[in-house]
């Protein structure tokens, strides 16, 4: 759905080109995740496919078609873009900011109206079409930005370090809850975040960017598991085996040792598992809908 092909910039004067020839591709429906350090050229990728910035070299493909031989105005109509500054009208009412895309498509108020209600519904925002920006917390404004991004029902998503202005455990579950709606409306996104957890959850695959060039893009648990060189390895992070363990829910790891104490709950990861096997000194506990999780084959899921 998203293609780019040898997607190169050069800015003026600089003396090493800031994306060096990325090739990817993200499937109808999936989601990517871009990650690297401050720098390698994550938000130059970005921008140069909904053409905020034009590409020197390369091509980049959605749905099929050229997007550097389409008007860019109307190419970032059917692109959704969501910025980590939210970037929304602050004189203007909530309803006003979501509904950009819709009256630029000329929709007429009624429909309008009905598509405002829908997306704020959609984000958990409903009754807050009359607010002023500024009268919303950090997380509220920036499912806003969601919400207006889906307003005009674009296939297709970007979005820049959507979740950085969100307290660590707020983040956590607005991150599932906006992957979740994306998965269930087939949406097409890249994503863009330093965060390597948060790029494992939000991705079905993930793009590591170094000095603007691509490094490794594979799934989650095999990135993880292994990593294409030592930078990739370093970038993950020494405790990528425990990253990787909340990619499964505990119930991968059931075996049928006896367990006392309280049950994890239902929603808990295998990373979880292991913490409450070491806070309570135990080799298995109890699932709370039955059964156990044991370390014996907690061992077992981490290595395949
Ligand atoms: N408008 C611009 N003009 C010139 N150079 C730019 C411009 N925007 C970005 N750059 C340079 O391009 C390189 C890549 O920047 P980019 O913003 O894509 O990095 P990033 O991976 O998004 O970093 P961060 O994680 O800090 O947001 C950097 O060296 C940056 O200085
Ligand atoms: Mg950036």
């Amino acid at each position: 759905m998203i293609r780019l092909e040898g997607l190169t910039k050069c800015w003026p004067g600089a003396a090493k080109p800031a994306v060096a020839d990325v090739t990817l591709d993200v499937p109808e429906g999936t989601s990517c995740a871009l990650i690297g350090p401050s720098g390698c050229g994550k938000t130059t990728t970005l921008r140069m496919v909904n053409r905020l910035v034009e590409p020197s070299a390369g091509r980049v493909q959605i749905a099929g078609e050229d997007a550097l031989r389409q008007d860019p105005v109307r190419l970032r109509r059917r692109i959704g873009y969501v910025i980590q500054e939210v970037g929304l009208f602050p004189h203007r009412s909530i309803a006003e900011n979501v509904a950009t895309v819709p009256v630029l498509l000329g929709w007429d108020t009624a429909r309008i109206g009905r598509r405002v209600a829908e997306v704020l519904e959609l984000v958990g925002l409903p009754g807050f079409a009359d607010r002023r920006p500024h009268e919303l917390s950090g997380g509220e404004r920036q499912r806003v930005g969601v919400a207006r991004a889906l307003a005009g029902d674009p296939p297709v998503l970007l979005m820049d370090e959507p979740f950085g202005a969100v307290d660590p455990l707020r983040r956590r579950q607005l991150q599932d809850e906006v992957l979740k709606l994306l998965r269930e409306l087939g949406k097409t996104v890249l994503v863009v975040t330093h965060d390597v957890a948060e790029a494992m959850r939000l991705g079905d695959a993930v793009a590591i960017l170094r000095d603007g060039a691509l490094v490794q893009h594979a799934p989650p648990a095999e990135l993880l598991a292994h990593p294409a060189d030592g930078f990739v390895a370093e970038f993950l992070g020494t405790d990528r085996a425990l990253t990787r363990l909340e990619l499964f829910p505990a119930t991968a790891a059931r075996g049928d040792a006896a367990a006392a104490g309280p049950p994890l709950p239902a929603d808990a990861t295998l990373r979880d598992a292991l913490s409450q096997m070491l806070a309570r000194g135990a080799r298995a506990v109890p699932l709370a809908e039955g059964g156990s999780v044991t370390l014996e084959a907690l061992l077992e899921k981490a290595a395949t």
